[in-house]
């Protein structure tokens, strides 16, 4: 539950003259069961997506097109990952505090979840996530 869990991946590229490809497996690639898929396009400029934390999800972002940077908090510290490249996934744990902020012009931002949607697996108040994880802890 820690920063030091999330972790950039490079996934597989299979470079062809044809164009290039890159695949993500579940249980292989993603170190969870995929169980769903959802994505961010025609953000607008200066837009901020995301701004909560998860209880149990686990997920993978890609930045399928463009780039955007990634802020991740895990109630101690904080650090910012800029994802530009289609085979770089962010791997991002359970109970981390993230944004999602500096879209470029047409960026799509993939997600890979462990979990279906659930509204009740969000912090959405970031005092109340920093409460729970020093009661934790
Ligand atoms: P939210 O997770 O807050 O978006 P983001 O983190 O990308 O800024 O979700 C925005 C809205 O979309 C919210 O009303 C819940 C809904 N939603 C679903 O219905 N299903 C989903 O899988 C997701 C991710 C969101």
């Amino acid at each position: 539950m820690s920063l030091d869990n999330c972790k950039l991946i490079t996934l597989p590229k299979i470079v062809d003259r044809r164009g290039n490809l890159t695949v993500v497996e579940s249980q292989r690639h993603a170190h969870f069961t995929i169980k769903r898929v959802y994505y961010l396009y025609d953000v607008p400029a200066g837009a901020e997506r995301g701004g909560h934390a998860h209880k149990d999800l686990e997920q993978l972002i890609i930045a399928l097109s463009g780039s955007f940077d990634v802020h991740l908090d895990d109630g101690y510290k904080t650090t910012r990952y800029t994802l530009n490249r289609p085979n770089n996934a962010l791997y991002v744990c359970r109970m981390i505090w993230r944004s999602i902020d500096n879209f470029s012009a047409g960026s799509v931002c993939l997600v890979l979840a462990s979990t279906y949607y659930e509204e009740s697996d969000y912090y959405r108040d970031y005092d109340e996530f920093v409460r729970s994880i020093r009661e934790i802890q």
